[in-house]
């Protein structure tokens, strides 16, 4: 949620500013913003309201500089409009600053504070800013005036600010929000993901919450909370310019569906050896088995993906799983079992909603891993252990490749810890050759994107609402291929229980709604055979998507038989297909649907 890029030290700034801002796009894109300090003491300041496409345009030759600040935003406080776009300014114009956060205090700090301040838009920012100014106006230089807001504003923030007066420098503080600084020769970046500065350099120093950072062109000093100097080590970015960029794909979406078999192949290589063992760190292990329940806790489409690791754990493991949303979790904590054990579902390791609840967890002291796709994301650092997906950076916002690697990951901690508790059912199961076979269905179904796309137009073509049904696992798919029709095509999209619909949902079907059945158990099979009968007779397009073992000659569908506890793995693809189709027919942009962002960093 919104994006900050800085940088300093390099003649080029405003571009590198606009290329590191299309990088965080993903991020928010309802308006953006540069600031650039230029030589004899030349600034400039751009906003626009839309993309970045629509920030570059207004940018003219003469825009540069050696320092400079940007912002990509995904509103929370003001609508979207250039001005509520970043960078914003203070009255005297001196300091300018970028921020990406929730400051839940703003209200007061007006009331106290910025009375007799004039402000221009609706932000929680502009206030930060002003509030700079203040402590400034009364005697405290730029550093300690900075500090000084810093120890009233409330809430998340990563902020970058600039003082014209010295734009040798560039402030920066971080609480809750993401934030790298990022070391160059003779120049420093700062970012809010380390894909946007990938092109500058691919060494990077982390922020701890409550850290602020002096960043000048040579040196950067980070200060603790109580202005004691810290030092810490850069780390290697461990991604490639190449993984980032979309090819010759027309949508990042594609590109990652596309890539989801190879994702199951690292997955195998990195969790299990040559002879088909698990390898995961034996203390997680020890501690989920010294529980009594799992606890999974996400949002969306991870959240989607913990119920199927809830029945895949349950069954090779014997260990009770509950799943939660992390916005419920954290307000409304469920009672807990005498020994819990928590599981943090996250592609992007930066979701707010989930990293209060792990926050309030390691204030009671209890133990978590987090299974994330991003390396030292918060919600790596904050757990007690890290098992990564390894499904290299997913760009487009509806998430595809994560999901399906969050459920392989699951599948290969289930097998350890059942392996360690001698459960039958999982020594008698292959992960690696189960997982490659799972790997090499996802391509038959991905080649038969054609086929796909012209179903597509047969079913969805007008329609304004459909359902996806099923039963256990299926069930458990119908909510994620739902999630996923709806949050790019914009159709309302329910993923119901097949044997839930009649008890009131029914009543939304009529002549042609699409509803998509997913038949991949047999112990449920005919039932959900039976409800989509049931919804024929009342009007019901049927599309039927299932396993080869259960198929009948008419449905839409069918996929190859997998391994009975990996069929979301498979029977997930055609739907994401299936939305991605539905997508581009409708003319919407796939990778950047209205309202949404990647990584949602406010809760
Ligand atoms: C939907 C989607 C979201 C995310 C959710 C949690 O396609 O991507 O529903 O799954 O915002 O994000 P992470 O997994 O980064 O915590």
């Amino acid at each position: 949620m919104c994006g900050i890029v800085g940088i300093i030290g390099k003649d080029n700034a405003a571009d590198i500013l606009v290329q590191g801002l299309e990088k965080l796009e993903y991020r928010g894109y309802d308006s953006a913003g540069i600031f650039v300090a230029g030589a004899n003491d030349q600034h400039y300041l751009v906003k626009s309201q839309g993309r970045i496409a629509d920030l570059q345009a207004r940018i003219t030759p003469e825009v540069n500089g050696t320092v400079g600040i940007g912002h990509t935003r995904w509103a929370t406080h003001g609508k979207p409009s250039e001005r509520n776009a970043h960078p914003h300014t203070s009255s005297n114009q001196r300091f300018t600053l970028v921020h990406n956060g929730v400051i839940e205090n703003f209200e007061e700090i007006k009331q106290e504070f910025l009375q007799n301040k004039q402000l221009e838009g609706e932000t929680d920012t502009e206030i930060a800013v002003h509030l700079v100014e203040y402590f400034s106006d009364n005697g405290l230089a730029t550093k300690a005036a900075f500090k000084k807001a810093l120890t009233i504003i409330k809430g998340s923030y990563a902020f970058a600010l600039i003082d014209r007066n010295d734009p040798e420098t560039i402030y920066v503080a971080k609480n809750k929000s993401p934030l790298l600084i990022g070391l160059g020769d003779g120049f420093n970046v700062i970012c809010s993901d380390a894909m946007a500065m990938l092109s500058q350099t691919n060494h990077f120093v982390e922020i701890a919450d409550g850290e602020m950072v002096t960043v000048k062109a040579n040196e950067i000093a980070i200060e603790d909370e109580k202005g004691n100097a810290v030092y810490r080590e850069s780390y290697e970015a461990q991604l490639n310019l190449s993984d980032i960029e979309k090819g010759t794909y027309p949508y990042y979406m594609l590109k990652e569906i596309d890539e989801q078999p190879s994702v199951m192949r690292r997955i195998i290589q990195a969790y299990t050896t040559a002879t088909g063992d698990t390898q995961i760190d034996e203390e997680i292990l020890n501690q989920i088995i010294a529980s009594d329940r799992i606890y999974i806790i996400a949002c969306g489409t991870s959240y989607n993906a913990g119920w199927v690791g809830k029945a895949i754990l349950e069954q090779m493991t014997n260990i009770p799983v509950e799943v939660h949303l992390s916005s419920e979790f954290g307000y409304n904590m469920p009672l807990l079992s005498a020994k819990p054990f928590f599981i943090f579902l996250s592609q992007s390791g930066e979701t707010a909603d989930s990293r209060q609840v792990l926050v309030q967890l390691n204030e009671m002291g209890l133990p978590s891993l987090t299974l994330t796709n991003v390396a030292g994301s918060t919600l790596s650092r904050e757990a007690d252990y890290t098992l990564l997906l390894h499904a290299g950076p997913e760009i487009a916002v509806a998430s595809t490749k994560a999901y399906t690697a969050q459920i392989a990951v699951l599948a290969v901690l289930a097998k350890a810890i059942g392996d360690q508790k001698a459960n039958p059912k999982s020594l008698n199961f292959d992960i690696a050759h189960e997982l490659s076979v799972g790997a090499a269905i996802m391509e038959t179904i991905i080649d038969e994107k054609m086929l796909i796309s012209q179903l597509v137009e047969q079913y969805l073509t007008d329609s304004r609402n459909a359902f996806y049904i099923g039963r256990g696992v299926d069930y458990f798919v119908a909510m994620e291929a739902s999630l996923k029709l709806k949050e790019i095509s914009y159709i309302q999209a329910e993923g119901f229980a097949a044997g839930e619909l009649k008890h009131g949902t029914i009543a939304l079907v009529e002549e042609g709604t699409p509803v998509f059945g997913i038949i991949t158990d047999q112990k449920t099979a005919a039932h959900t055979r039976g409800n989509l009968k049931e919804v024929e007779s009342r009007g019901a397009h049927n599309f039927v998507i299932s396993l080869e073992s259960l198929a009948k000659e008419t449905d839409q569908l069918i996929i190859p038989d997998v391994h009975p506890l990996l069929t979301p793995l498979v029977s997930i693809v055609p739907t994401q297909l299936i939305a991605y189709f539905a997508t581009l027919q409708r003319g919407y942009d796939v990778d950047k649907p209205r309202n949404l962002a990647k990584s949602v960093t406010v809760e």
